[in-house]
């Protein structure tokens, strides 16, 4: 069932985060709605306890791939295989012409505007143009206020020149452009270089906007973890990530999600565990050379990786509860 992340982060406020995942092709989009079922396989049974609600996001790279009418093909197959799931469809880091064309499509229940680059006065003009657009068809926008570093999609920002979000701002923010959730910068980045020291998120600064912004869902961009384990395989098997790769400790979320982080967007570590299983099954197997034969262990390893992080993030057996309380919404 495809629902609006703000029916999700109704659910979720101050309790756990609702993991967003980005998906490019088929075995990613099949261990996901798996994963998020609690089973690996196909053959396995759905296990209430790891079940959770989840968003899938689809980023401009991810629609022009191949086609974007084969994510919207893959995800609706997924919505009949897994009658159980409960899943928003976002659109990440959307510019303003792209967003209309999700809000148009009439397949995607969320989309994000993300003017973080522009001007304070001209990121709230646009996103309050998304806004209007959207909220006539009943689908819900993520802004951003704040700059994060690292690589996002064709837009790199340096570490010099990220800046977290202002607490104040933040309100005016959301009251002057309707937002209905806003991504914060709170010390995270995008890719695999997170941090150089021990240094994790800023809790002072999340404590801050939700102390101003209370009961209003924030978001959390760049959330991946990066594990050693994976990192570690990846160059074992060949590849050559540069040292210092870190992510966001996992031991964080929980917390950043009892200050209001209702979505938490994960997509390196993906990149990650695709890799790693890539990497290995063609090392092992040098005589092999079917698509099939990677793309089965990576289907089940992502389904396990996605139970995992669903239980960090708290989401891990919420799924009946949500089905729960938006049948009684309904009724
Ligand atoms: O924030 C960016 C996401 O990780 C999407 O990356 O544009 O390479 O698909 P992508
Ligand atoms: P990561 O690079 O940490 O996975 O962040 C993904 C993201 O923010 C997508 O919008
Ligand atoms: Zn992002």
């Amino acid at each position: 069932m495809i629902v609006t992340t703000k029916e999700l982060f109704d659910q979720a406020y101050g309790r756990y985060a609702v993991g967003a995942y980005n998906i490019n092709n088929l075995e990613q989009t099949v261990g996901l709605f798996r994963g998020n079922l609690g089973k690996a396989t196909n053959e396995d049974r759905a296990d209430p306890a790891a079940s959770a609600p989840f968003i899938i996001q689809i980023s401009r790279g991810a629609r022009g791939y191949t086609d974007k009418r084969f994510l919207e093909a893959m995800i609706r197959a997924a919505e009949e295989v897994f009658p159980e799931a409960i899943f928003a469809v976002h659109l990440d880091h959307g510019t303003e012409e792209v967003c209309y064309d999700c809000i148009e499509s009439g397949f995607y229940s969320s989309v994000m505007i993300d003017a973080s680059h522009e001007s304070f006065d001209e990121n709230i003009e646009i996103t309050r143009r998304v806004v209007e657009r959207a909220h006539e068809r009943g689908i819900s926008v993520e802004a951003e206020l704040g700059m994060l570093g690292g690589v996002e999609e064709d837009i790199a920002v340096s570490a010099d020149h990220a800046c977290l979000t202002d607490p104040d701002q933040a309100v005016e923010f959301v009251e002057r452009s309707g937002c209905d959730s806003l991504a914060v910068a709170i010390g995270t980045s995008h890719g695999a270089y997170k941090f150089t020291g021990k240094q994790g998120l800023h809790f002072d600064r999340i404590t801050a906007i939700q102390k101003r912004l209370p009961n209003y869902p924030l978001v959390m961009h760049g959330s991946s973890s990066v594990p050693k384990e994976w990192v570690d395989r990846i160059n074992k098997s060949g590849g050559k990530l540069p040292g210092g790769a870190s992510g966001v400790p996992e031991d964080q979320y929980l917390p950043a999600a009892k200050l209001g982080v209702c979505k938490v967007n994960i997509d390196t570590d993906g990149r990650l565990v695709w890799c790693a299983v890539y990497r290995e099954t063609f090392r092992d197997k040098p005589e092999d050379f079917d698509p099939r034969t990677p793309g089965k262990p990576f289907m089940k390893a992502y389904a396990q990786y996605i139970t995992h992080k669903n239980k960090m993030l708290g989401s891990a057996g919420q799924l009946e509860r949500v089905r729960q309380a938006l049948l009684t919404a309904k009724v």
